[in-house]
């Protein structure tokens, strides 16, 4: 995307990422006037043939869905800003041509003429990435008489262990300096995620709290109800560890767990996650349950002896002052019985109880990240009434109903922005990304090498029982009666 003054982008087009994610943000933020029809343009680049319009109409398919007659209007005008050009991942001629095509845009603008601020997204098979980022560096980034910025957007997977990880951050690294690449991870973008900051370090409550004398145990878990539906192929080279839980479960854990950061710069807090990463004890393989559901090896792209998991538990200990002995429990799957992405920090047991509050269960505070955006308080109080017995109940902040005239943006569309204004707190830094990989790669390894298997279960289900087991030899306790 091609943008002028504080607003802009360039991206390539990868069609269920585009459809569902990229392009709604793009013209959310259209909508609400942060990219303006003088200023911006959107260049799709694929290797299919085809016509600027036969792009713009494949997206209003996309984005039409629902809208009012209001947004018709805005909906057009967002179209004619869309061209397409079409090439190879590797060809010269694609790229020259792509490149020609933004100059001509950006001479062509009169409110900044002689600015060149180009956002390249690339949300592709990870192995052309060294190439394209090579045509872009060497046929689309030789506007240095203008002034502006290029700045590059990737999308996970950044490689498939640690070793891949770090051959294409070399690559990468070579072509682009570090403040140019935005690694995106979409779970820094959700509204409670971003909000974990402000939670722990500016309430009072918490501060005092938030470590292993008080705390038993933390879970972290994302649940989706639907299978890998048309993604086999893909998620069965990758697996629901590295597809879910070394980046967005990971990069949450990092958010809870790490010390207060210097400032609010980006760099300072993304100091504290690493430090977090880097404290990550080697995992323990009786503390892992893999899972894959029945049917999932139905799907004519999957081979027929895989042993992907597509639901994992695995708890993480992190060797520090504040939470050495707490388990950090990170669970993920796909067919389950619900859809949900929470945290649950699970407190201990109040010492000296005299009210036997125990049997309805602990002191819980839930982070609800999606859907229905909430967090709330599990406490015990007194059961109202003319007893003297007490219940579980709920201290509730609901978002939906709180805050009902805000709408809650998008995780993408946040941070696409971010990649417009040149803010990089929300993404990964290199070395956060090497250390992810640390902590995982042994045991994908072993699951790679078939020397552990997932255990089946049924689709609509919690996911192995054996799972449930785990968690509950790691210290957590089931709540009652709220
Ligand atoms: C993606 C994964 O990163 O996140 C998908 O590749 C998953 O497998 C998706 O479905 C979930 O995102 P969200 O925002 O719907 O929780």
């Amino acid at each position: 995307i091609s943008i002028q003054r504080d607003r802009r982008l360039r991206r390539t087009l990868s069609r269920d990422l585009a459809k569902k994610k990229t392009f709604p943000a793009l013209y959310n933020l259209f909508r609400q006037g942060f990219l303006q029809s003088n200023e911006v343009h959107i260049f799709g680049y694929a290797r299919t043939k085809m016509t600027d319009d036969a792009l713009r109409e494949r997206i209003h398919g996309y984005l039409s869905q629902g809208k009012g007659a209001e947004q018709t209007e805005s909906l057009s005008k967002f179209l004619q800003l869309i061209k397409y050009v079409s090439g190879s991942y590797d060809s010269e001629d694609g790229f020259r041509l792509l490149d020609k095509e933004i100059s001509e845009h950006e001479l062509a603008k009169k409110s900044r003429p002689g600015t060149s601020r180009r956002l390249f997204y690339l949300a592709l098979p990870p192995s052309v990435y060294p190439s394209v980022c090579k045509m872009i560096r060497h046929y689309c980034m030789n506007q240095s008489h203008l002034s502006g910025w290029t700045r590059v957007v990737v999308e996970k997977p950044f490689g498939k262990d640690l070793s891949s990880a770090e051959d294409l951050s070399c690559q990468l690294g070579e072509l682009f300096n570090e403040e140019q690449l935005y690694r995106i991870d979409h779970y820094l973008g959700k509204e409670l995620v971003q909000n974990l900051l402000v939670l722990r370090f500016a309430n009072r409550f918490f501060l005092p709290l938030w470590n292993r004398d008080n705390i038993d145990n933390i879970q972290i878990v994302f649940r989706e109800d639907f299978g890998t539906e048309g993604r086999g192929g893909y998620f069965d080279e990758y697996g629901i560890i590295r597809d879910i839980i070394q980046n967005h479960l990971l990069q949450v854990l990092c958010l809870v767990a790490m010390e207060k950061p210097v400032s609010l710069k980006p760099e300072h807090i993304r100091d504290e996650k690493v430090k977090v990463l880097q404290s990550v004890m080697p995992i323990a393989l009786e503390e892992v349950v893999l899972g894959q559901y029945d049917g999932y090896k139905d799907d004519p792209t999957v081979p027929d002896g895989s042993n992907t998991p597509t639901f994992a538990t695995v708890i993480l200990r992190i060797h520090n002052e504040r939470w050495e002995g707490v388990p950090f429990i990170l669970k993920a799957g796909k067919a389950l019985n619900s859809r949900k992405a929470e945290i649950r920090v699970q407190f201990k047991d109040v010492p000296g109880d005299i009210f036997r509050s125990k049997k309805h269960g602990r002191n819980e505070f839930v982070i609800r990240l999606q859907p229905s955006e909430a967090m709330y308080m599990k406490l015990t109080v007194k059961k109202p009434g003319l007893q003297m017995s007490t219940i579980l109940s709920e201290l509730d902040l609901s978002y939906g109903q709180r805050y009902q005239d805000v709408t809650i943006p998008e995780a993408y569309e946040r941070l696409i922005l971010d990649t417009i204004r040149g803010d990089q707190q929300h993404f990964v830094r290199r070395d956060e990304l090497r250390a992810a990989w640390e902590i995982f790669t042994p045991l994908l390894h072993r699951i790679d090498d078939g020397e552990l298997q997932p255990i089946s279960y049924k689709p609509g289900s919690r996911g192995p029982a054996e799972a449930d087991e785990l968690l509950s030899k790691a210290g957590y306790v089931q709540t009652h009666g709220y």
